[in-house]
């Protein structure tokens, strides 16, 4: 299979590699260097580990490598076929073998004019042709041209779509707020629980509401339980008439079938195709909130961002390759080092629900166990990534990343411009992205904790071991393009750690099974007379409390 070759020749198991042998053997000299010795040996160190790209800044000097580790991670994607891997992405190869998709998000970035062959066609085109249809559609309702059955313009939007048709949404309304439209509401439903949706429309005036209802394949349930309830409550506040909901709903999908007969008309459908996966997806149409709030032209910027990043990862060498960076040293302390988590910590606001944002996008890709020939990995595999914004997460879990006893490698992610200048509040921002990564990197000795007079017993406390490792990420200021090549470094980070994991990053079988078993236990919970329960005992005691307790 083409996707599992190096140049012809079959792929070996990643742990038979030469370059995975030379790296167990790296890694164990490297267990005890510590950064203060890299540092000191090197005067040129935080000068010479980083890379620029596309105006974003990476300092990686302050990760437990040095030449020859990384060295030996290149040697590793060059054997694990990152090159090959690369292309097969870019040119629509199907890659996603599980699902017989090719996988191409970066289609959705191709200028106007790119060739993008998928089973003999060119989906560039039809990639255009849904923007220009979102663009005149957002013109449109954001210049209340569009107005609702009352004769009111648009003045709220709420989103409905949960994973990939909600996060990436949320995530880029929120970090790109400061170029939105402040005179509109912008409300998110993904949770099945009442509650989302009713607090989302509580203060909302329906007759100034658009709904969109977002959903790849229109058929999840959590989205169509909330937007057949948006339903009932739109026509209850248009009196019962039938022929309003074509103006309050929109539906951004891959399935007409399940749209027409969900009641909206197709003409109000934006759509995408089946080699965009559901984390994947915040470019496509399925961005038509963020296009509502930040306008057209924004939106576009977004994907030349995105966009410049592509082509960097396409191009430029390994070495100097942000994205490729970033995915070895991730695979160096997963692999070589037991971490079990990487923390993202923005430090801008704007980027709050970032790392929620990037749970999705790397633990929907890279949490699986088995190769893509299907055999059972023997390495560890995607890591845990959370993280909150600085400098809030100082004074909660940073306790644990400076003094506790895991190994937690950390993304810093700051800009040199804030959005919002008052006073010297930037300043000291900043001072603390550069303090932390110097803390967590230097630490402080027994000999420097004693000389500051600290008592005997206090010592242990108050020492610092330091050699924490961590990436700085730089950039002008947050803006729709940078924030385009943020995303897009992380989708391809996560691709270049599935292939040296040998893992397909593009399904997620692991969300079935739970969603099956849902599907049966639903109608047990709320069936007229005693169900027969054939489960474990622990779930059939469970469904019948709940039964006893919802009388
Ligand atoms: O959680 C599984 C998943 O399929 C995600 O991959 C996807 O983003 C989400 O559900 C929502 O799917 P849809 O857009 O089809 O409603």
């Amino acid at each position: 299979m083409a996707a599992e070759t190096n140049a012809g020749k079959r792929l070996k198991s990643l742990t038979g590699m030469d370059a995975w042998k030379a790296l167990k053997v790296h890694a164990k000299a490297m267990s005890d260097v510590h950064l203060r010795t890299l540092f000191a040996e090197d005067a040129k160190r935080g000068e010479r580990m980083t890379v620029e790209a596309e105006g974003i800044f990476l300092d990686y000097s302050k990760n437990r490598v040095t030449d020859e580790t990384l060295k030996l991670l290149l040697d590793l994607a060059e054997e694990s076929g990152l090159r090959r891997r690369i292309d097969a992405m870019f040119s629509g190869e199907k890659i996603n073998i599980t699902e017989k998709r090719a996988v191409l998000h970066t289609a959705l970035r191709a200028p106007k004019g790119t060739t993008i062959m998928v089973d003999r066609k060119n989906v560039v085109p039809g990639v255009h042709e849904v923007l220009e249809k979102m663009a005149a559609f957002a013109e449109r309702v954001r210049n209340g041209a569009w107005v609702g059955f009352t004769g009111k313009p648009i003045k709220n939007v709420v989103n409905i779509g949960i994973g990939g048709s909600d996060l990436g949404p949320v995530m880029a309304y929120e970090a790109l707020k400061h170029y939105s439209k402040r005179d509109m509401v912008f409300r998110f439903v993904s949770n099945v629980d009442d509650t989302d949706f009713a607090e989302a429309v509580h203060d909302l005036d329906a007759e100034e509401t658009l709904f969109i209802v977002s959903s790849k394949t229109f058929t999840t349930l959590e989205t169509m339980t909330n937007a057949h309830t948006a339903r009932a409550w739109m026509l209850e506040k248009l009196g019962g008439h039938e022929s309003g909901i074509a103006k309050h709903f929109v539906a951004v999908s891959t399935n007409a079938a399940e749209v027409e007969k969900f009641g909206i008309d197709t003409a109000n459908m934006f759509g995408f195709w089946d080699w965009v996966g559901g984390r994947y997806s915040m470019d496509s149409a399925i961005g038509l909130s963020t296009m509502l709030a930040i306008g057209p032209d924004n939106f576009r910027a977004m994907l030349a961002g995105f966009h410049a990043m592509d082509e960097h990862f396409r191009t430029a060498p390994f070495e100097k390759n942000l994205p490729v960076l970033m995915g070895l040293l991730s695979v160096w302390y997963t692999d070589f080092f037991d971490a079990q988590t990487v923390a993202v910590l923005p430090y801008e606001q704007y980027l709050k629900p970032f790392p929620a944002y990037l749970q999705q996008l790397t633990m929907e890709s890279n949490g699986k166990h088995v190769t893509l020939r299907g055999k059972q990995v023997n390495y560890s595999t995607g890591p845990i990534y959370w993280g909150e914004p600085g400098t809030n997460g100082q004074h909660s879990f940073y306790q644990l990343i400076h003094q506790g006893t895991r190994l937690i490698p950390c993304d810093f992610i700051a800009f040199y411009h804030t959005l919002n200048k008052l006073g010297r509040h930037h300043d000291m921002l900043i001072a603390n992205v550069f303090a932390q990564t110097e803390a967590l990197a230097f630490g402080k000795t027994e000999e420097q904790v004693k000389a500051e007079g600290t008592p005997d017993w206090l010592v242990p406390h108050r020492v610092f071991e330091g050699n924490r490792p961590s990436n700085t990420i730089l950039a002008e200021k947050l803006t729709p393009k940078v924030l385009g090549e943020l995303v897009a470094l992380y989708e391809h980070l996560v691709f270049v750690q599935g292939t040296i994991w040998q893992v397909n990053s593009f399904d997620q079988w692991g969300v079935e099974l739970g969603k099956a078993l849902a599907q049966k236990i639903i109608p047990e919970l709320e069936s007229a007379g005693d169900p027969e329960l054939k489960h474990d005992s622990s779930t059939n005691h469970l469904i019948r409390l709940y039964r006893e307790h919802k009388g």
